[in-house]
């Protein structure tokens, strides 16, 4: 189905691509395994980052309970942000800076992991809040040197983080997501215990399994790596790299797990084999976005999550307005699908027939409706919104949602074709509503 041609080398391109990886556990019990992981870190004193919910879980007790008898010394901070802000980075980053630890574990969703990373960066090499972040919203300094050792534990299907030199967060003087990337950011090991999954409302399996499907297309669809330029130094090369023979084998894998399982897990609270195919699925999407670099529905997704007013899911801390990253990515997808389907037609219905599309007998011209009708339909049966309407957003606001959107060019830069200011305007009119 691949066209031959995708990985073609040209001339000034690059001619090699990074695999970069955290050493992970994975299976049922693997949070058991939590003390003997921090000892070979040669761990003694840490903080362990998480959010109130988790950290009134049983799980989250028993996983204390082993770093406990492993005879370690842990610090809970337990104030980590759902969707975290730059505000709430800076007092997460403070709690490391006042304490003198030796290294780090997170266990809780993306913000929770994403939050860690920040605290060892900022805690390690002292800067500027915006040095480190991405270019051209920040400096996109360059992170000095290695970090301390950070151990990631997620306890939600989707967003990969533990696999990623990625940390996101929402700029409030600029209404947009943002992030900062690094390689000695990616956390040196993780833990997924699928167990987590058991407790999880419907709604946040839902929005997280949605960003786990995008992580594995944008991933598929992205730019090849060999078409970006090559890199003066290696230390240069982005880990946003463009799509690849490694992290094409794993997006495969992913979306052939989402395809079966992701609508079962949503449905059915009791369906183990579903949640837990899902968690496993989560986590090999993110070594390949994190190999490849996601593109156009994340890029799109940043404004729509720090710009959302008066709406909060079920499932969600509900004193604030939230729309959850997963869902802001999946409101905007079938829209930016149906745009950068052009760019690789064949990757587009490689995609949707990985999900469950029945790709018979279709031509690549319609490759982009394909994926988005299927998208669609599994957004329905798992109660998503309808587009950015269904979030509360109006036309009015597509202006600014696209402005936003622009600066996100370290991503737009990875989408398979060419993203101008009007197709972003364009784009988000599309999102407004699907069905
Ligand atoms: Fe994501």
């Amino acid at each position: 189905m691949t066209c031959c041609h995708h990985y073609q080398l040209s001339p000034g391109g690059d001619l090699l691509f990074a695999v970069d990886v955290s050493r992970l556990r994975y299976g049922v019990g693997a949070m058991n395994e939590l003390g003997e992981e921090a000892r070979l870190l040669g761990l003694k004193r840490l903080a362990i980052y998480t959010d109130a919910r988790i950290a009134q879980l049983p799980l989250f007790s028993e996983a204390m309970g082993a770093l406990h008898s492993a005879g370690l010394q842990a610090v809970i901070y337990d104030r980590v942000r759902v969707e975290p802000t730059d505000a709430s980075f800076r007092e997460a980053i403070q709690f490391a800076v006042d304490d003198e630890f030796d290294g780090f574990i997170s266990v809780g969703g993306g913000s929770v992991m994403d939050t860690c990373k920040a605290a060892n960066l900022y805690s390690t090499y002292p800067a500027d809040f915006m040095d480190y972040v991405n270019a051209p919203i920040g400096q996109g300094r360059p992170v000095p040197g290695t970090l301390k050792p950070h151990l990631a534990c997620p306890t939600t299907a989707g967003t990969g983080s533990e696999c990623t030199g990625i940390a996101v967060f929402d700029l409030l003087q600029l209404e947009s997501k943002t992030g900062i990337m690094a390689r000695p950011m990616l956390p040196d090991r993780a833990i997924v215990d699928p167990r987590w999954t058991d407790t999880l409302p419907s709604s946040v399996m839902a929005a997280t399994g949605f960003d786990a499907i995008s992580h594995a297309l944008e991933a598929l669809t992205a730019k090849p790596y060999c078409q970006r330029p090559a890199p003066q130094d290696a230390s240069v090369r982005p880990m946003t790299q463009g799509a690849n023979p490694w992290s094409d084998m794993l997006c495969r894998e992913a979306l052939r797990q989402c395809g079966q399982y992701l609508v079962r897990a949503v449905n059915d609270d009791n369906d183990k084999q579903a949640r837990h195919g899902m968690m496993y699925a989560a986590t090999v999407a993110g070594i390949a976005f994190g190999n490849a670099g996601c593109h156009l529905p994340h890029a799109m997704s940043y404004p729509v999550s720090a710009r959302v007013q008066d709406f909060s899911p079920e499932g969600y801390p509900g004193d604030e307005s939230i729309c959850p990253h997963g869902m802001s990515v999946i409101v905007n997808a079938p829209a930016a699908y149906r745009f950068t389907a052009s760019g690789c037609p064949d990757r587009h219905l490689e995609g949707a027939g990985l999900l469950g599309a029945d790709t018979r007998e279709v031509v690549a011209a319609d490759s982009g409706e394909i994926l988005a009708q299927q998208l669609q339909q599994m957004m329905c049966a798992t109660d998503m919104p309808n587009g950015i309407g269904g979030v509360g957003f109006t036309s009015s606001q597509v202006p600014g949602l696209a402005q936003a959107a622009a600066l996100q060019q370290r991503l737009l830069s990875v989408a398979p074709r060419p993203v101008s200011d009007q197709d972003l305007h364009d784009l988000y009119h599309d999102a407004l509503s699907y069905w």
